[in-house]
C-alpha cells in the first residue's frame, strides 16, 4: 500500500467561467496515485470527474481553467507546464487517456495501422517499419489481430475499436493511464472484456491507473483504491475492501447501496433528488440537500477531513463530532 507516489493532487480548482456564472467543476480536490497502483475516480455525472482529468493532461476546455492547487506529477509541477511542454513530455508519453467514445476518434478515412504508426512515429523516435512492428505487437497485447492494420474503423465492432485506442494509448508505455468512462456505449459484455483488459494491461505494464466511471460497480474488482466526488469535492477516500464493504460518507452509502445484488436484487436504495448546480452549490456540506443525516451544522459549515484509518478520508460532520 505504501507505493510510492507517482501524482499527487493537491487542492485543485478547475472552474469553468461562462455566462450564467463560474462553474465550480473541481473545488480543492487532493489525492494521490501511487506508482503501479489503480485508482477509482467514481461520482454521479456531473460531480467533476472529466474536469479532474483533462486538468491533469492539460485539456481544460475554455471556457475552463486551473484556478488554483497543484498537479505533482514524478515531482513535477504540470500547472507551471505550458502547453507545448505538456504535449512534448507529458502527454501521450507518459500520461495517456482513454475518454468516453474514443472509439469514435478513429478517422473514418484511414486504416488502423496508419493510424498506431502515426501515434508511434509522432511520439517515438522511430522508423515507420519498426512503427508498424508496434502497431502489430500493440495489437496483439490488446487481445486483437495483428493484421487489423489493414482495416478501416467501420470494419471493427464498438469492443474491437476501443481495444485498438487502448493498443494507440500505449505507443509510448505510459507511466499513467486515465480511463474516463472507457466502457459507456458497449453492451454489458464486452464492458466486462475491456474493464478485464484494462486490469490486464495495467499489472503487465506496471502502470499506474485512474479508472473513471460514474458506475461504482464497474471498479470493485480493479481498483485498489476509490475516490468518491460530489458537485466538485471529494466526499470520501479509501481502499477500495473498505469503501465497498463500509462505507463511512452517506453519499457513498447511497452509491454503494445502488449496486444490484445478486442476493437480494430487488433491495436497491437510491439517493433521491439530483446533484446542484455547481455555479451556485449548497453552502456548508454541498450534499446537505439529499442527505439523510444532515444537522444544523451541515448547513453552515463545510464538513473537514476526518482520517478514519489508513489511507481512509472522509470528509463529514457526521463523524467529526464522534
Ligand atoms: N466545457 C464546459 N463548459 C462549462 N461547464 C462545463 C464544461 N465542461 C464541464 N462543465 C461543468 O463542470 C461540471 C463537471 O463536469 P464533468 O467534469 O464533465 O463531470 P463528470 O465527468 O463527473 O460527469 C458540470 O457541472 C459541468 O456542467
Ligand atoms: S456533513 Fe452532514 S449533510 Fe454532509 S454528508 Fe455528513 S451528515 Fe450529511
Ligand atoms: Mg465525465
Amino acid at each position: 500500500m505504501s507505493a510510492e507516489l507517482l501524482l499527487e493532487i493537491r487542492n485543485l480548482k478547475t472552474y469553468f467561467f461562462t455566462y450564467r456564472g463560474v462553474v465550480k467543476a473541481v473545488d480543492d480536490v487532493s489525492f494521490t496515485v501511487g506508482r503501479g497502483e489503480a485508482v477509482g475516480l467514481v461520482g454521479e455525472s456531473g460531480c467533476g470527474k472529466s474536469t479532474t482529468a483533462y486538468s491533469i493532461i492539460g485539456l481544460v476546455p475554455p471556457p475552463g481553467r486551473i484556478v488554483g492547487g497543484q498537479i505533482l506529477f514524478d515531482g513535477m509541477d504540470l500547472t507551471k507546464f505550458s502547453d507545448s511542454e505538456l504535449r512534448r513530455r507529458i502527454r501521450w508519453k507518459r500520461i495517456a487517456m482513454v475518454f468516453q467514445g474514443a472509439m469514435n476518434a478513429f478517422n473514418p478515412v484511414r486504416t488502423i495501422g496508419d493510424q498506431i504508426v502515426e501515434a508511434a512515429t509522432y511520439h517515438l523516435n522511430i522508423t515507420k517499419a519498426e512503427a508498424l512492428d508496434k502497431a502489430r505487437q500493440l495489437l496483439e497485447l490488446v487481445g486483437l489481430d495483428p493484421n487489423l492494420i489493414h482495416r478501416y474503423p467501420h470494419e471493427l465492432s464498438g469492443g474491437m475499436k476501443q481495444r485498438a485506442f487502448i493498443a494507440m494509448a500505449l505507443v509510448c508505455r505510459p507511466d499513467l493511464l486515465i480511463a474516463d468512462e472507457p466502457t459507456t456505449a458497449l453492451d454489458v459484455v464486452v464492458q466486462a472484456q475491456i474493464i478485464n483488459l484494462i486490469k490486464r494491461l495495467q499489472q503487465e505494464l506496471k502502470m499506474s491507473l485512474i479508472l473513471i466511471t460514474h458506475d461504482v460497480a464497474l471498479t470493485s474488482e480493479i481498483v485498489d483504491r476509490v475516490v468518491v466526488m460530489y458537485a466538485g469535492k471529494i466526499a470520501e477516500q479509501g481502499p477500495s475492501d473498505i469503501l465497498f464493504t463500509k462505507p463511512q460518507h452517506p453519499y457513498t452509502q447511497g452509491l454503494i447501496s445502488s449496486i444490484p445484488r445478486l442476493h437480494n436484487p430487488e433491495k436497491i436504495t437510491w439517493i433521491p433528488g439530483f446533484p446542484p448546480d455547481l455555479v451556485n452549490p449548497p453552502k456548508g456540506c454541498r450534499f446537505h440537500p439529499r442527505c439523510p443525516h444532515t444537522m444544523p451544522i451541515c448547513r453552515e459549515k463545510e464538513p473537514p477531513e476526518i482520517e478514519l484509518g489508513p489511507n481512509h478520508y472522509v470528509y463529514c460532520w457526521l463523524h467529526a463530532r464522534r
